[in-house]
């Protein structure tokens, strides 16, 4: 459970995100638990939920791999010093530069997510002299029933590979000399919170798999991606998300090869809960039908509420009086700069300190200048 020292706090200038090392280190280290548990799961963190070097520092001791989206993600990988054969990557949109620099650092495997970027990574891997790894991008179409902005499995979204293709791009492969596929990819959507797209994420692997061993395909790797949901609702009462249950699904429903590896890109998971946006009430502003608390963090500081309408607990770290409702909102000339409507908080005066709840994901690292507003710095509990 997040501890937040009041007094430390206080000192520190208003608006930063607040990292408990505890929570970070009790979810890793019943991700590692689960690992262990069943054989050949590889966990990779999902970097871009959060690139902080400190927490990466963390999980990285904690053994775990990375799955980046970018070249400037593999490039954060290598620089924090994660082994370059346990990095992944994935992405629409793969630049030439990205690839070429992903090639030179030995990463373990692109997660090839269409057909022209396949014939590009095989033609710059030629004129390296080298074998590209690739795992196919696959889009199940399964439905994750979560917010539509972060649902990606499913037919109509950008990402992957559609099933229907499946078969005649595994048949291009031996024109593309430079390339050794060894897996499949999926990733489904993120925050979810029910197993049950999961289970069906495994029925249709297993599906694929039978279809593709008819071809006579044999599989290293199946990527499972990510997507375990948190409690933003109760971020004390669940700290650690419920791995045992997510991994289970898995162990339970996917029959995996023998030999075969099985992966996860998690991120959210892994550090939402140990991150909280600390923030000073600026003004109490009473409206003729609500009272407006105006805090000195904005949607550039964390911006999934004017985004997503996504939930963040908000809390009153320094008052103990009466509870009494409050919109919380920032300073940014948008309307949707406002983090939460009709919130019960702890009677509200200028200068309290309120923690914006499970901001570890997402958070800092979709951070931005709007308004020319300073980037929030960052601090950690020992
Ligand atoms: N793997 C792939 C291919 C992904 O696209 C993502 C997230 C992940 C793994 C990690 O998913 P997670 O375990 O974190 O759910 N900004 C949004 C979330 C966007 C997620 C994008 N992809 C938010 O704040 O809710």
């Amino acid at each position: 459970m997040t501890k937040f020292p009041i007094e430390k706090l206080k000192a520190i200038q208003t608006p930063f995100y607040w990292y408990d090392m505890d929570v970070l280190r009790a979810t890793l280290l019943k991700i590692s638990e689960n690992e262990q548990k069943y054989s050949g799961y590889k966990v990779h963190y999902a970097v871009k939920a959060n690139a902080n070097t400190v927490l990466l520092e963390e999980i990285r001791k904690a053994g775990l791999g990375v799955d980046c989206v970018s070249g400037n993600e593999v490039r954060c990988a290598v620089e924090n010093g994660f082994d370059p054969a346990k990095v992944v990557f994935a992405g629409v949109g793969k630049s030439d530069w990205e690839i070429e620099y992903a090639l030179e650092a030995g990463i373990s495997c692109f997660n090839v997510e269409s057909v022209p970027e396949m014939q590009v990574i095989n033609e710059i891997a030629a004129s390296k002299g080298k074998k590209a790894c690739i795992a196919l991008r696959v889009n199940p179409n399964i439905d994750a029933h979560t917010h539509h902005y972060i649902t990606t499995g499913l037919e109509e979204n950008k990402f992957g590979i559609g099933m229907w293709e499946l078969d005649s791009v595994i048949d291009s492969l031996p024109s593309l000399a430079n390339l050794e596929l060894i897996g499949l990819h999926f990733h489904i959507g993120s925050q979810i919170l029910d197993t049950d797209p999961f289970q069906e994420l495994c029925n249709r692997i297993n599906g694929l798999q039978d279809q593709l061993e008819k071809k006579n395909v044999q599989l290293k790797t199946i990527n499972v991606g990510g997507g375990w949901g948190i409690d933003y609702e109760d971020p004390d009462g669940n700290p650690v998300p419920d791995f045992d249950s997510y991994f289970a699904t898995f162990n339970k429903y996917l029959s995996l090869r023998p030999g075969q590896e099985l992966h996860f890109e998690l991120g959210r998971s892994v550090v939402a809960q140990c991150g909280s946006l600390i923030t000073k009430v600026l003004y109490v502003k009473e409206g003729q039908k609500k009272k407006f608390a105006i805090v000195d963090a904005g949607m550039n500081d964390l911006i999934r509420p004017a985004l997503y309408e996504a939930y963040h607990k908000i809390e009153n770290l320094t008052s103990d009086k009466p509870a009494e409702k409050y919109d919380v909102v920032g300073p940014v000339c948008e309307s949707s700069d406002c983090f939460g409507k009709d919130r019960e908080l702890a009677g509200t005066s200028r200068g309290d300190l309120i923690a914006m709840r499970s901001a570890g994901a997402y958070g800092e690292i979709m951070a931005m200048r709007y308004n020319l507003r300073d980037i929030a710095k960052s601090y950690y509990s020992e």
